[in-house]
């Protein structure tokens, strides 16, 4: 029998480009309906991409038995402008797997649980600068307190000038990306030319040169110290060495505080924002949690963690619109038979999480919000995957999920707050996020 053909986006590079960057959740939705679950397209980068979304595919893709896919450094090229060089996400191989070594501790088990309290303290602090009665935006709420949090756990500090520094210039370098159509300047390189201190590209490179010079002073700062009490992530990455017995050296370190900062920040705000415009948009929803969390014990901030309701809300909230929509980039090694269709050696893949979590037959009316339906049934690793999978796995997810519960309790608990919205709120991107459009707008009512 003659395999199928794998059917192609009938539309020229350019178009795709354009009309993902403008609306990634139109023209992922569009993509569907007309091609289905696996298809050809040219909506990023040089290449063409096989999008992939069905979870037996995705099994197949990730199983390590097979090791069909790999995930290559070079070709998360695109990220570089934002991570430098010699970030975790650019490596790959041996170095790849040995950088992530020496980053996860502090985001698992006993050196995670440790920030419970502060991560509770943190966000009373942030949230005591609104005024009862006034209005806000969620997303630079959360922002704000996830910042000073990533501060925290990768340099082992949050105050001071140099850190109040370091967070209103990452707010200035992330936002010149932040709407859909400055995200281009990311995602096509022929925008990225300096023309000077006034042209945009121009401007993002010297803001991104003021973090650097700030981070590598923290770094010289560092090594003038006694590291051993240390459990931040600057100072484990700093101690720990490689096979060969040679340290990270300090573009490696660089480079990895900046990818910790960028992509332990803005997700985690993304998420905990929806999370509030979801529970603010459903009353019963919020109550619920507000119920089950008066039946936690509120002096152990990590028994938050463990409630199962609150636990539904963060995964729905990720369901729902996942926040990062695709894995990073991967390569086929070896041909594969992905239920029928034949893919060559060396192909792209880019592997969809939005869009497994639009189906319909794993989540019966996929746009309705309703945390339930993780209490109901149980999800494989390839039905509900927000922080991807395999060897590129999200290094910050349990982090990530601790966090999220850790600040939504505390918001919930002490405070009131009303959705300021008149509409439903649609996703945009921002960066190479899917933000609520317009941040949620609320209210602090006490
Ligand atoms: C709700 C919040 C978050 C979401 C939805 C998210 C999602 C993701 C996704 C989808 C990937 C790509 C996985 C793949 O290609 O298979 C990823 C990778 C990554 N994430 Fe997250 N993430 C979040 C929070 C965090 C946090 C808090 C940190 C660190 C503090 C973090 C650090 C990373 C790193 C370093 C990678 C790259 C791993 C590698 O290349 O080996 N993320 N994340």
């Amino acid at each position: 029998m003659v395999a199928p053909t794998i059917p192609r986006v009938n539309e020229p590079k350019l178009i795709q480009q354009i009309s993902s960057t403008l609306d990634f959740k139109r023209f992922l939705d569009n993509c569907f309906k007309q091609y289905g679950d696996i298809y050809f397209s040219k909506s990023f980068g040089n290449s063409e991409f096989l999008t992939v979304s069905h979870p037996e595919d995705l099994k197949v893709l990730f199983s390590s038995t097979y090791k069909v896919m790999e995930a290559p450094g070079a070709a998360n090229r695109m990220f570089e402008p934002q991570l430098g060089e010699n970030s975790v996400i650019i490596q790959d191989g041996e170095r790849h797997q040995k950088q992530r070594k020496l980053m996860m501790p502090p985001l698992h088990g006993e050196g995670m649980l440790a920030y419970g309290e502060q991560i509770c303290e943190l966000t009373k602090q942030t949230v005591s600068a609104i005024e009862p009665g006034q209005s806000f935006v969620g997303r630079h709420l959360t922002e704000e307190i996830t910042m000073k949090i990533i501060l925290r756990v990768v340099f082992g500090i949050d105050e001071g000038q140099r850190f109040d520094e370091l967070k209103t210039l990452m707010s200035a370098w992330q936002n010149m990306t932040g709407s859909p159509l400055s995200a281009m300047l990311l995602l096509f390189p022929a925008l990225q030319k300096d023309w000077g201190s006034w042209s945009p590209w121009g401007k993002y490179l010297r803001l991104r040169q003021k973090i650097y010079d700030i981070i590598l002073l923290e770094i010289a700062e560092r090594r003038e110290q006694n590291l051993g009490k240390r459990s931040d992530i600057l100072s484990l990455m700093m101690s720990a060495t490689y096979d060969d017995g040679q340290p990270m050296t300090d573009l490696e370190l660089r480079d990895n505080l900046l990818t910790l900062l960028n992509a332990g920040h803005e997700t985690t705000a993304t998420a905990l924002a929806w999370a509030l415009y979801w529970m603010h948009s459903q009353p019963k929803v919020k109550q619920k949690v507000i119920t089950e969390l008066k039946t936690a014990d509120p002096s152990d901030p990590t028994s938050f963690y463990q409630l199962p309701y609150l636990t539904a809300v963060c995964q729905e909230t990720l369901r729902i619109y996942p926040g990062v929509m695709f894995t990073f980039p991967r390569q086929i090694v070896k041909p594969v038979n992905l239920r029928g269709y034949q893919v060559a050696a060396d192909t792209y893949v880019t592997p969809c999480i939005y869009l497994t979590h639009r189906r319909e037959d794993l989540y019966p009316n996929a746009t309705e919000f309703r945390p339930e339906r993780f209490l109901e049934r149980k999800y494989s690793a390839y039905e509900f995957w927000p922080f991807g999978a395999g060897s590129r796995q999200c290094l910050g997810q349990v982090f990530a999920l601790f966090e999220m519960k850790l600040i939504l309790a505390t918001l919930l608990l002490n405070h009131q707050f009303q959705l300021e919205e008149t509409k439903p709120v649609v996703p945009a991107r921002r960066g190479f996020l899917m933000s609520p459009k317009g941040g949620v707008k609320m209210r602090l009512v006490v």
